[in-house]
C-alpha cells in the first residue's frame, strides 16, 4: 500500500487539473471493479455491483489538492499568484512549486515585508528566469502549480504533500482491491474540486442519488507541542466524525460506523473537528437529503508540503470501508 499512497501523493493534481491522479487510480482499480466512468467535471466514479437485499452506498474521497495559479509575470522573471483552497503563508516561504510541465519554483517574500504583516501578494515564485521573455518559455499566466516535495517512510508512519486527499482515495483503492462481491452496491467517486467548495462531490451525488453518503478525508489531531485542544491522535485508528463546520453525522450514520468498529475489533476514535469540511458537507444535502457521515484519517500539518499519517490509522480506515460494504443497512437508510 505504501507503493500506492507514493505514487499518488507525487502525482500533481491541483482543484480543476485531477486529471493526472484520477488516471493513476484508473490503472489501479480497473480490473477490480464493474463500471469506470469519468463525469462533466471529472469525478471518477467506480462502480462495484452487490446482491438484491443491498443498498446503494456512495463513498467520495477528493482528488484535488491544495495550489497556486500564476497571475502575472513581471519583467524580471518573477512570477506572482492566487491561492487554490486553503494555502497558508507559513507553508509557502522557502518551499517549492511544481507545475504541470514540470517547471518548478521557489516561493519567497519581497526583502522589505515583515514576517508578522506578510500576505500573499507579498510573495513570489522564482523559476530561475532572467526576464520576462525566459519566463514565458517555461510557463504562462493561468497556469496551476502544486507544492513539490517527496514521500517519505518513517515505517508506521509517513510524510507527503496531499495526504489531503490522496490518502482517502489510497483506502478506496486498498479497499476495492480487496472486496470480492459485496452486500451494497458501492459508488466510489474520487472527486474533483473539494478544497474550492465540494464542487465534485456536489454534482456526483445529484446524479447518482444513494441511500447513504460516506466521505474519506483526513482530519486534524491535537497530539503536537501546544496543539488546539482537540481529542484525535495519530496510531488511535479510524476517526468517526461527529461533526464539522459543513456536516453534522446523521446519528444513525454515525452509531452504524462505530457499531461496525465494536463488532469488528477495528481501531477507532470519535471526532469533533471545530473548523473545516468534507465532502459529506455537499452530498448530505443532495436533493430531498442523503443520510451521511465521515471516516476521517487522523494527519498532522494539514495543508502543509509535509502532512503525516499513520499507516495503522490507514488500515483501520480500510477495514471500515469493508465493513460498511457488507453491512445491513436495513433500518439505518
Ligand atoms: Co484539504
Ligand atoms: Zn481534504
Amino acid at each position: 500500500m505504501k507503493a500506492i499512497i507514493r505514487q499518488l501523493t507525487e502525482a500533481c493534481g491541483p482543484s480543476g487539473y485531477e486529471t493526472e491522479v484520477t488516471g493513476l487510480i484508473k490503472d489501479l482499480i480497473k480490473d477490480h471493479v464493474d463500471e469506470l466512468r469519468t463525469d462533466v467535471l471529472g469525478n471518477l466514479v467506480a462502480v462495484k455491483h452487490g446482491s438484491a437485499e443491498g443498498k446503494r452506498i456512495m463513498f467520495a474521497a477528493h482528488t484535488d489538492e491544495i495550489g497556486v495559479v500564476i497571475t502575472y509575470i513581471d519583467d524580471h522573471g518573477f512570477l506572482r499568484f492566487a491561492p487554490i483552497g486553503g494555502v497558508g503563508i507559513s507553508t509557502l516561504v522557502g518551499n517549492r512549486v511544481r507545475f504541470a510541465n514540470g517547471t518548478i519554483g521557489v516561493v519567497y517574500q519581497e526583502g522589505k515585508a515583515e514576517w508578522k504583516e506578510l500576505t500573499l501578494d507579498k510573495l513570489f515564485i522564482d523559476i530561475g528566469a532572467a526576464s520576462r521573455e525566459e519566463a514565458v518559455q517555461k510557463v504562462q499566466v493561468g497556469q496551476f502549480g502544486v507544492f513539490h516535495r517527496e514521500f517519505t517512510d518513517l515505517g508506521d508512519r509517513l510524510i507527503a504533500k496531499s495526504m489531503d486527499d490522496r490518502i482517502g482515495c489510497a483506502v478506496l483503492v486498498e479497499a476495492l482491491r480487496k472486496l470480492d462481491r459485496p452486500r451494497n452496491t458501492l459508488y466510489c467517486v474520487f472527486t474533483t474540486q473539494e478544497e474550492v467548495g465540494l464542487r465534485g462531490a456536489r454534482t456526483a451525488a445529484y446524479g447518482l442519488d444513494p441511500d447513504l453518503g460516506l466521505a474519506l478525508d483526513v482530519t486534524l489531531t491535537g497530539d503536537t507541542p501546544e496543539a488546539k485542544r482537540m481529542a484525535v491522535s495519530l496510531g488511535q485508528g479510524a476517526a468517526i466524525k461527529v461533526k464539522d463546520a459543513s456536516h453534522i453525522a446523521h446519528p444513525r450514520v454515525k452509531d452504524l460506523l462505530v457499531g461496525l468498529c465494536e463488532a469488528k475489533n477495528i481501531p477507532y476514535q470519535m471526532e469533533v473537528l471545530e473548523w473545516g469540511g468534507t465532502d459529506a458537507g455537499a452530498i448530505h444535502l443532495t436533493k430531498e437529503g442523503v443520510p451521511s457521515g465521515t471516516i476521517s484519517i487522523p494527519t498532522r500539518y494539514v495543508h502543509s508540503p509535509s502532512e503525516m499519517v499513520d499507516l495503522r490509522d490507514v488500515q483501520a480506515c480500510v477495514d471500515l470501508v469493508l465493513a460498511v460494504a457488507e453491512a445491513d443497512l436495513e433500518g439505518v437508510v
